[in-house]
């Protein structure tokens, strides 16, 4: 049986995955802050992790029974979606760079080495995090933090390039959550049967990359 391992998996797009996976009769575990507070399938087993705190991760790490075959990391903060090009509040600029970078790193860090051999780690991150795309300044820290996410996407993916797992960097599209909001077109299983296209297919899309949900490559 294969295991996989949703962090943020208290709603949205992290819950749909955690749905999809144990539909789909694969060892189920789930990452969340506040796990007595959400309604899991029965099977799946919950770790307190809070993305921002390292302590919480570690002791995921050192507490899990089973190799990982998939770590998905859908834990995000947004900020400001409106914000334009001024100076975030100090409070929020660390909210969303440690949860969206600093998290990313140590998850990375700490559960790669749990990971089995021919494992995979999808990051979902964000079109807006790409530079080479970017077409409007809204959202700024929002876009800083997903773009420094891809960057730790693709370090990881050479410091683990010899032994280690592969590592991608998804974007899920504009996905109906508390997120995405209620205009988006897309429903998370849409969007997460996508991903699931792109996890599965490591020789189509190999580490270091960065994709949409439709597999198509986007640009850093
Ligand atoms: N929806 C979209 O259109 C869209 C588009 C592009 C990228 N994305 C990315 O996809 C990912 C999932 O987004 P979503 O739409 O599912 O968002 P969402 O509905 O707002 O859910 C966010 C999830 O992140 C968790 N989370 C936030 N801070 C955390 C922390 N410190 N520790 C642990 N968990 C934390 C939340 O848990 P709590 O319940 O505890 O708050 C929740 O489970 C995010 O990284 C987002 O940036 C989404």
């Amino acid at each position: 049986m294969k295991t996989v391992l949703v962090v943020g998996a208290s709603r949205g797009l992290g819950l749909e995955f955690v749905r999809h996976y144990a539909a789909a009769g694969w060892r189920v575990l789930a990452g969340l802050r506040h796990p007595a507070s959400t309604d899991l399938p029965a099977a799946v087993t919950s770790y307190p992790i809070d993305v921002c705190n390292l302590a919480s991760i570690a002791a995921a790490a050192e507490a899990l029974q089973h190799e990982l075959d998939l770590l998905v990391i859908c834990a995000g903060a947004l900020g400001d979606k409106n914000q334009a090009f001024e100076t975030p509040e100090p409070e929020d600029f660390d909210r969303v760079m440690r949860t969206n970078v600093l998290g990313t790193i140590a998850l990375i860090e700490q559960l790669a080495p749990r990971m089995a051999a021919d494992g995979s780690i999808a990051l979902l991150t964000s079109r807006m995090g790409s530079i080479g795309d970017a077409e409007s300044p809204f959202a700024l820290l929002y876009r800083c933090s997903k773009a420094a996410a891809n960057m730790a996407v693709k370090c990881a993916a050479k410091a683990f390039a010899d032994a280690g797992p592969r590592i991608v960097a998804l974007h899920p599209g504009w996905v109906r959550t508390a997120m995405g909001g209620s205009e988006a077109p897309l429903l998370p299983p849409e969007s997460i049967a996508g991903m699931r296209r792109v996890i599965d297919d490591a020789g189509a899309f190999p580490s270091g990359g960065f994709y949409n949900y439709l597999g198509e490559p986007l640009p850093w």
